[in-house]
């Protein structure tokens, strides 16, 4: 007989995944749904990646990941962030910032414990929660402001079951940078009510118009009560090649590392040669993909500004545009299947990243700048075809 557990029975499929399956039946679509570079990774990362398998640098490896690399990364955090890791046990490489964030929630969480996510958030964290037997709580934006944190109602979520706040910024799907203030009120929560923050980073380095970002765990008193998570598939392009990392107290990573020791064993070898490059090289090929992020990010919001029934405030950071459809008189949902039915183009509803996502969609600008401009013409054909659009 088959059996499936009631944990995995409890974890959904993203709305993400359903706009990807209800997009099968077409055959060309545009589509704005996907979250990860549409480059490649760069040369000297590609050929790191090639000599480290030629080599044979393809065996297991410390669980914890290459001393060489580890060291490179606590040279960069320093460097980036202004904190000092130890790399012998305060960094654990990770499969991707997913296998890292699973990690910390198993090491942290006994059952019912609880977790907060700031909505609009990565759907992947309440799954997550729950696959580790937590009670994500999650947590409105402030509709009023622009979708940012709200302050007030993280704080009066903690309750003693709660071990930990999960942050992204910049985040997916809005794009917004937190403010330093707002960044300096969760940490402000987090020492109050002796509660950790989960710091998702995987976006710091995709940010706009001199932006500087600047890491929660870089507050004062803020290292010992803060995982960050980091990851390689977004700066250097490289999603593919699984390679993550955790930095934080010396107690979660080694417990981390003993999870890891019987999950994957470690990251695939080739591949943490290949991030050692991506650190130690230029910023040449992140430069590139930032200011071609940014062309189409302007790009976009010019288009959409002479879309009735939609707005957008300019994405500060990530490939995401988050985009209120609200004038449109259309659910997310509503407008999201339509769009795709009537004119084959695939966005993601803002329902996928929580209630407060409602009348907002998400649209995904690493893709090319000749289907972001295909895709604008056919989003604003379909937005002048709905009969009670809000023409301004
Ligand atoms: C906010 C956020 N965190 C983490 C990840 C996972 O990245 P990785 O490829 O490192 O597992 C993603 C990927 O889409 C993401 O958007």
């Amino acid at each position: 007989m088959i059996t499936i557990s009631d944990n995995t029975k409890a974890i959904k499929h993203s709305k993400i995944r359903d706009m990807f399956n209800r997009s099968l039946k077409y055959d060309n679509v545009i589509s704005f749904a996907i979250g990860e570079p549409d480059f490649t990774a760069s040369e000297e990362v590609v050929l790191a990646g090639c000599n480290a398998i030629i080599e044979g640098k393809s065996k297991y490896s410390e669980n914890t990941g290459i001393m060489p690399l580890r060291m490179t990364i606590s040279n960069y955090l320093y460097n980036e962030i202004g904190v000092e890791y130890d790399p012998i046990s305060e960094i654990t490489v990770t499969t991707g910032a997913m296998c890292g964030i699973y990690q910390v929630l198993k090491v942290m969480l006994n059952p019912g414990d609880e977790v907060i996510v700031i909505e609009p958030y990565w759907t992947n964290y309440i799954q997550q929660i729950i696959m580790c037997y937590g009670v994500p709580i999650s947590i409105p934006a402030d509709t009023i402001n622009g979708l940012q944190p709200d302050i007030k109602k993280i704080r009066s979520s903690v309750t003693n079951r709660t071990k930990a706040i999960i942050i992204n910024s910049p985040c997916n799907p809005t794009g917004i940078v937190f403010s330093n203030e707002i960044i300096k009120s969760i940490a402000e929560i987090a020492k109050e009510k002796d509660i950790f923050i989960i710091s998702d980073e995987v976006y710091k380095h995709i940010i706009f118009d001199n932006l500087q970002y600047k890491s929660i765990a870089s507050f004062e008193d803020m290292k010992k009560r803060t995982l960050v998570v980091d990851s390689f598939s977004k700066t250097y392009a490289m999603t593919g090649w699984r390679v993550g990392y955790v930095a934080g107290p010396q107690q979660i990573i080694s417990n981390i590392t003993k999870l890891q020791e019987n999950i994957t064993a470690c990251v695939s070898m080739p591949s943490q040669y290949a991030a050692m490059a991506a650190l130690n090289g230029t910023r040449n090929h992140l430069n590139m993909m930032i200011s071609c992020y940014k062309e189409r990010r302007d790009y976009i919001s010019k288009r959409l500004e002479s879309m009735p029934g939609v707005s957008y405030k300019k994405s500060s950071g990530t490939f995401y545009a988050f985009i209120s459809i609200k004038g449109t008189g259309l659910s997310s949902e509503e407008f999201s299947i339509r769009l795709l039915e009537e004119k084959q183009v695939v966005v993601v509803p803002g329902t996928a990243f929580g209630n407060s996502g409602e009348g907002y969609i998400r649209i995904s600008f690493a893709t090319s700048m000749e289907n972001i401009q295909k895709g604008m013409d056919l989003m604003e054909e379909f937005i002048r075809g709905i009969k009670h659009v809000n023409k301004h």
